[in-house]
């Protein structure tokens, strides 16, 4: 069989991890939680690709990109775009590729707004409030599939 590949996309603001609100965030900075992913699964057969951008249309582009270069599976954070971002809703539903939306902090126990995930109904699954386990945890329930 040949080896699966995972994309993790980050949305905005999701490089400053470790500089911005580390008391919803932790302390871990962006680089030292993708190394912690990657680590995971480095004996695995699994190719993992973590890209970010603070841009929708980027997000969108790699969400495209996962689809053209046959991706077996998607992790998104949209960050704050998770919950207005149509045009990310369209794009997760168009590349037909299962997706699994994730959030470090519990995003249903902060901010009313932060409740509604626009982009969650086009995923399989939402994870949240785990931190960076939430990765871990959403590329696992993709390798199952
Ligand atoms: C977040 C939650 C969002 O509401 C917020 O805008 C983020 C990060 C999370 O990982 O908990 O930027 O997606």
């Amino acid at each position: 069989m040949e080896m699966k590949k995972i994309m993790i996309i980050n949305g905005p603001n999701l490089n400053f991890l470790g500089i911005r609100e580390k008391g919803i965030y932790g302390n871990d900075d962006y680089e030292s939680i993708c190394s912690y992913i990657k680590g995971k699964f480095s004996d695995k057969d699994v190719r993992i690709d973590i890209l970010q951008s603070n841009s929708e249309g980027k997000l969108i582009d790699f969400l495209q990109s996962a689809y053209f270069r046959n991706f077996d599976g998607v992790v998104i954070n949209p960050g704050a775009y998770t919950h207005y971002s149509y045009a990310l809703f369209d794009a997760i539903k168009s590349i037909s590729i299962p997706t699994v939306e994730v959030h470090l902090s519990n995003i249903h126990e902060r901010e009313e707004f932060r409740k509604i995930s626009v982009t969650a109904p086009a995923c399989i699954a939402q994870i949240y409030g785990k931190g960076k386990d939430g990765y871990i945890e959403a590329i696992e329930l993709l390798l199952k599939r």
